[in-house]
């Protein structure tokens, strides 16, 4: 295994500031087929992925005013727009999210665990060609109305929007990781 693989993970930064080109559908297929061998007990595959681009990032865009309204009622109508804007902060959002089924022996938070991992084996893949991401949640993510206004059911759980185009400014490598304060070998 080539240890430049090691570097290129070290090296990994977001992007939060992103424009056109965002993968193409080929593309994506890869990054996501790849992103799609995490770790994962069972062989679950709970992961799911859905790409939104173009319009439709006002589907997540309503998610943010919405969550916004039920948080602060009488938000005028005329602040919708601002919120909307959010979710065309990048030409392309990805959406991971968790299928959780009953399993005797993978709980809930292991299923999304392994979603989790597929999503930073997204973010890696995005990198590796040349793109770049930055995962964004918040609460707006977590609430039953935002499952229902993005068609999931019940058992499905958002995990990550991961913002997704090409850099639009130099990334800063990050010099120091802080390893040596959360790093214990126990060796005896
Ligand atoms: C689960 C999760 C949720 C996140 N949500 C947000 C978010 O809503 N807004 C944000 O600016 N950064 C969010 N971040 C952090 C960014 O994705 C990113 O990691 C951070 O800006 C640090 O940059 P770096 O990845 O280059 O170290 C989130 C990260 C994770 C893992």
């Amino acid at each position: 295994m080539s240890k430049e693989f090691v570097s290129f993970m070290r090296r990994r930064v977001s992007a939060a500031t992103l424009d056109i080109p965002a993968p193409n559908k080929a593309e994506w297929r890869t990054i996501l087929d790849a992103a799609s061998r995490a770790a994962d007990h069972g062989n679950l595959k709970p992961w799911r992925f859905r790409v939104y681009q173009g319009e439709a990032r006002a589907q997540i865009g309503e998610i943010y005013w919405q969550h916004a309204k039920a948080e602060v009622p009488e938000l005028p109508e005329d602040k919708k727009a601002g919120f909307v804007k959010k979710a065309y902060r990048a030409p392309a959002i990805l959406m991971v999210y968790a299928n959780v089924v009953e399993h005797p022996k993978v709980p809930r938070d292991e299923q999304i665990m392994a979603t989790a991992a597929a999503a930073q084996q997204a973010l890696l893949g995005l990198d590796a060609y040349g793109f770049g991401g930055i995962w964004r949640t918040g609460p707006a993510c977590f609430t039953e109305q935002t499952k229902q206004l993005l068609g999931l059911a019940p058992n499905e759980e958002v995990v990550g929007l991961i913002y997704c185009g090409t850099p639009t400014q130099d990334l800063v490598y990050v010099g120091d990781t802080g390893i040596d304060d959360r790093l214990t070998f126990v060796d005896e």
